[in-house]
């Protein structure tokens, strides 16, 4: 679909005083999630993200694990996406920055985590896209997806020109996400410059989608993604015709709204 306007304005926001508060309140969410499924025995899917917004989140995930016994032991991840070329040893791995800021703080057993595999030759990633969204199927479909928003307006690595039949792929990064990667990496040339991620229509397919954006920086394509069309431009804009799609924004995040 390109250039149409909202068909089922299901989607929300809320505006929180601090990115403290938003993620307490999204976590909070998410452990009730947890602790129902387990109350009836059963497991919960959760899809990650990664890069600076989720940050104040897991902390809060892992706080309700250490002081309030929230267990991960019933839960499934699958995260978004993964640099293609960067072993998990490599600090700007996206397997390294969910093991350091969340799974080696919480009791999620190993065999539940899936990320994309970075390191695969050229003529193995199809297939292994492949599997992975299989694997998504065959665990029961995503009950909650976490995003965060890139300026460009990709949800995963979904940049300009990702439609919502986009399933688990490589992709190119759009300039604008190397250049904000670019610190991180000490240097644009270092950003690498493909990813696997996971499509629009992967993320569409899952039951809740809670989106998170902080700071001003975020406060132009916040706006453009809720209140303009529905465009191939901006991925986030699909989320507009979600059922069940919610964004936890601060202060200046929801400035232009
Ligand atoms: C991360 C991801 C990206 C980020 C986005 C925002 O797994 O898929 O879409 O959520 O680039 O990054 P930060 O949070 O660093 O501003």
């Amino acid at each position: 679909m390109i250039n149409t306007y909202k068909i089922a304005p299901a989607m929300t926001y809320e505006v929180f005083e601090t990115k403290e508060a938003a993620a307490k309140k999204l976590a909070a969410e998410v452990a009730e999630l947890i602790r129902s499924r387990a109350a009836e025995g059963k497991g919960v899917v959760l899809g990650l993200a990664t890069g600076a917004t989720p940050l104040p989140f897991y902390a809060e995930l892992i706080r309700l694990h250490k002081e309030e016994g929230l267990s991960f032991k019933n839960v499934t991840t699958f995260n978004l996406d993964e640099y293609t070329g960067l072993p998990h040893d490599h600090v700007e791995s996206y397997w390294y920055f969910m093991h350091t800021n969340l799974f080696n703080h919480i009791d999620i057993p190993a065999e539940n985590i899936n990320l994309p595999c970075g390191t695969l030759a050229p003529e193995e990633i199809p297939a292994h896209c492949a599997a992975y969204e299989q694997k998504i199927k065959d665990c029961g479909g995503l009950d909650l997806q976490i995003l965060g928003i890139g300026r460009t307006g990709h949800i995963g690595f979904n940049e300009p020109g990702s439609d919502d039949t986009t399933i688990t792929r490589q992709v190119h990064l759009d300039d604008l996400t190397k250049t904000d990667a670019a610190p991180a990496f000490g240097g644009f040339e270092n950003v690498p410059s493909t990813a696997i991620t996971m499509g629009v229509a992967t993320i569409m397919g899952a039951k809740k989608v809670r989106l998170m954006a902080w700071g001003e920086k975020k406060a132009s394509i916040v706006n453009k993604a809720i209140n303009g069309p529905v465009t191939i431009d901006v991925a986030a804009s699909y989320l507009q015709n979600h059922a069940d799609a919610k964004y936890f924004l601060d202060t200046p995040a929801a400035a232009e709204l």
